[in-house]
């Protein structure tokens, strides 16, 4: 039933997306579990700095995010969006569970592949960790979490994912994080900062090819599950950075004038010679939109975490 719900969703936003006057795809669907795959090779790279960027930040700040965590509270509820493989929160629960704080870390993630190996390895790594993973769509998840313990909730958004959200989807996902939240819940949320531009070309601009196979993935997911018949040969990967608004984003441009057929929806789409498919927004932020996105939600920033080169921050937020 779950499969069939998202297949249809992923059916109609296709169809939305390839019948718009620019064409688009929804990059949510990056990641089934290949996609996830490739995602680890992108944050492997050493030009994609905003992995190291989030270690260092949890490395340096660990003390400091922890009695924030627990201030004025005996145990809370350690909610993370879209875990993936947990590397870098992996910091912060070690310390946690070194300290002996009492907490229980619900990590939700689209991918059950990604779910089944962070929960294996954490068995391994750190025996005494209370988990209940969970897979879904974070929106969905985020909203049957509702009144889950009467614990303060603690809710993790790292890695710079919210720069993959259009704005309605920012004011979406921030009216019901905040729905979400009572006074005092708190919300620890990585933005990818605006900097050179050179810096972002570099993590972006794909230097070993993993960013066109991420991309070229979300064909092969149509090809396999909506019987479509993209020619991945036929499609190159195109990234752009605009400093003005600190958008970065990812094109696949067809090479020539193509016609696709996609079965599940007994639909053909006619792709011009050089016509782009907007595939990825990945937003760079700067300190005023962080502050004032958390204020029209009912937050308040009580403390900004940089790395040592002010590339990226995670930004500890509390419901008022
Ligand atoms: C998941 N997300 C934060 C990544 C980003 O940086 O926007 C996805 C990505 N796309 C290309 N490279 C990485």
């Amino acid at each position: 039933m779950e499969q069939q719900t998202i297949l249809s969703e992923l059916a109609t936003d296709t169809f939305r997306g390839l019948s718009a006057n620019q064409k688009f795809l929804l990059s949510k669907y990056f990641y089934d579990d290949e996609g996830s795959r490739i995602f680890q090779d992108i944050m492997q790279m050493p030009e994609y700095y905003l992995t190291d960027c989030e270690f260092e930040i949890f490395t340096i700040h660990k003390e400091q995010i922890t009695l924030a965590f627990r201030e004025g509270v005996q145990s809370f509820d350690l909610i993370e969006l879209g875990s993936g493989d947990g590397l870098k929160t992996k910091i912060l629960l070690q310390h946690l569970v070194e300290k002996l704080i009492n907490f229980h870390y619900i990590p939700i993630d689209i991918s059950h592949q990604a779910n089944t190996e962070l929960v294996k390895s954490l068995k391994l790594e750190l025996p005494l960790l209370s988990v209940k993973a969970k897979t879904g769509d974070y929106f969905r998840e985020v909203k049957k979490l509702n009144g889950y313990s009467g614990l303060r909730k603690v809710i993790l958004f790292l890695g710079a994912n919210i720069g993959n959200f259009s704005d309605e989807e920012i004011l979406l996902f921030f009216g019901q994080l905040s729905t979400l939240c009572h006074k005092g819940d708190k919300v620890l949320i990585g933005f990818d900062m605006k900097k050179s531009p050179d810096v972002i070309m570099k993590a972006y601009s794909d230097p070993h090819g993993h960013t066109r196979k991420f991309n070229l993935n979300h064909l092969i997911r149509l090809n396999r599950e909506l019987d479509a018949n993209f020619n991945l040969d036929q499609f190159e990967q195109h990234t752009e950075y605009n400093p003005l608004n600190g958008a970065v984003k990812s094109f696949l441009v067809s090479k020539r004038e193509q016609i696709v057929h996609i079965g599940a929806l007994e639909q053909s789409f006619h792709f011009k010679q050089w016509e782009p498919i907007f595939m990825e927004l990945s937003r760079k932020f700067d300190l005023e939109t962080i502050e004032s996105i958390a204020e029209n939600h009912g937050f308040k920033v009580e403390k900004q975490f940089f790395d040592s080169r002010n590339y990226f921050v995670d930004s500890l937020w509390v419901k008022k």
